[in-house]
């Protein structure tokens, strides 16, 4: 999919990755809104994994991702609202799969467990791969 609307958010910790992977996403022609934080001053993580959940949950953005210290606080805080399905990713093949046979639609990732390199593959993996549906749309629908 082409020209995406990608909402970002992270906290304190995750901004170390923001500026790679905004380049990354604006690179392969999407579209970025940066939810903050904007600075290395300490917050919450929850209030940003609900500010960009609720966007995508609602339809107002194709896809979100999530920054912080291990990714794991945003994808539990995000993984609250419905109709979001965050996954937390330290390598690329449950990346493509968790888009191919879950329909993520919210990546987070670690700013304290990836280099800027490894999560940037994994980004541009996630964001290029397709939903399969069929059985992998009977099972999402299970819990939707
Ligand atoms: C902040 O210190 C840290 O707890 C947060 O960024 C995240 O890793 C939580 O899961």
């Amino acid at each position: 999919e082409k020209n995406m609307k990608i909402a970002l958010g992270c906290d304190h910790a995750g901004i170390d990755l923001k500026d790679a992977i905004i380049g990354t996403v604006t690179a392969l022609g999407h579209e970025v809104q940066d939810f903050g934080t904007y600075d290395r001053n300490s917050v919450d993580y929850p209030n940003y994994a609900r500010l960009v959940g609720e966007k995508v949950a609602a339809g107002e953005f194709d896809r979100g991702i999530l920054l912080c210290g291990t990714g794991v606080g945003m994808s539990i805080a995000a993984n609250k609202i419905k109709g979001v399905r965050c996954v937390v990713c330290t390598e690329p093949f449950s990346a493509q799969l968790s888009r191919r046979h879950n329909n993520s639609n919210v990546l987070a990732l670690g700013s304290r467990v990836l280099g800027s390199e490894l999560a940037q593959m994994i980004t541009t993996l996630w964001l290029e791969a397709e939903f399969e549906g069929g059985r992998h749309g009977r099972r999402v629908d299970l819990y939707e």
